[in-house]
């Protein structure tokens, strides 16, 4: 069936009209987002491990505790690396600092990609949040100081440090 001459200058009229909204300038119906204040959380803070976040985090810990980064992420190492520390750097969390993994006797709550993995450790973050442990609301100052003591996600590409790339291929090679 032949197209019709009108169909033809409609089609490319709506073509040039939208060409030419997407070469405008976005138009601010909005005022621009306020800008984030980057959190400096305070520095020395030592791990807790996960049982302590969990205490107050319940929900973010049951939904942790179904990712691989909980179980699979220290236990698919093979037996025989679970010592090596060019293994436990990604698949244990905070090794090599005082207080971050040791071995899966000592800190079993460090084992894998745990809570502090992502959020950096998180000791004084707990003091603080401790202080108001009974208050029902937190003030706009009480609450900024809370989450002012942890990173969300660490700036420093947090899963770029472990997950080399997406296929994988960097991976430091092993005997399965
Ligand atoms: C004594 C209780 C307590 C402990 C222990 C605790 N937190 Fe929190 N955390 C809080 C409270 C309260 C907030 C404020 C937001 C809210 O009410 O959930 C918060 C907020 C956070 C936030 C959000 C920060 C933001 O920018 O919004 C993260 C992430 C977090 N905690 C991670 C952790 C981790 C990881 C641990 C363990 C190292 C931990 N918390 C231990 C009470 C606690
Ligand atoms: C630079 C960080 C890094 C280092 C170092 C590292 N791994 Fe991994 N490894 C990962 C990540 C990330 C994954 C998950 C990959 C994915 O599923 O995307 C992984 C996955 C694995 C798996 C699961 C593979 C699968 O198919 O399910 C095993 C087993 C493993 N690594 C063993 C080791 C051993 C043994 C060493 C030391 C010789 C090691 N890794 C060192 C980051 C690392
Ligand atoms: C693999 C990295 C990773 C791990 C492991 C991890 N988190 Fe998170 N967490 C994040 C990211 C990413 C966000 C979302 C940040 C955002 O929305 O801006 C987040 C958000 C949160 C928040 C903010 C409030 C919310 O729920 O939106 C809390 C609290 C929190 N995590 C606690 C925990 C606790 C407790 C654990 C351990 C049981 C944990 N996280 C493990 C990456 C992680
Ligand atoms: C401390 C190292 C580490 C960090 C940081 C980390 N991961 Fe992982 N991640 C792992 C390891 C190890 C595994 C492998 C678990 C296994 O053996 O299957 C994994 C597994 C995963 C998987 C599951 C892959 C699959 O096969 O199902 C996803 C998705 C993932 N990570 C995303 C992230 C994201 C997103 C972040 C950042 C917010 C992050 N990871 C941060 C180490 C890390």
């Amino acid at each position: 069936m032949l197209v019709s001459r009108p169909t033809v200058w409609f089609a490319l009229g709506a073509g040039l009209i939208a060409m030419v909204a997407m070469l405008a300038p976005p138009a601010r119906s909005q005022p621009p987002a306020e800008a984030v204040t980057e959190v400096h959380p305070p520095a020395d803070q030592t791990y807790t491990g996960t049982k302590q976040c969990a205490a107050c985090h319940l929900k973010a810990y049951m939904a942790w505790k179904k990712t691989k980064h909980a179980k699979e992420a220290f236990e698919s190492v093979p037996a025989k690396y679970r010592t090596t520390a060019d293994c436990l750097t990604c698949h244990s969390t905070g090794y090599g600092a005082a207080t971050g993994f040791k071995d899966a006797a000592s800190t079993p709550n460090l084992a894998g990609t745990t809570c502090e993995a992502c959020h950096g450790p998180g000791s004084k973050h707990g003091a603080i949040a401790k202080k108001y442990e009974n208050k029902k609301v937190l003030s706009p100052d009480e609450d900024k100081e809370v989450r002012g003591s942890i990173y969300k996600i660490q700036p420093q590409n947090v899963c770029v440090r472990c997950h080399i790339d997406q296929q994988h291929k960097a991976h430091p090679p092993y005997d399965k």
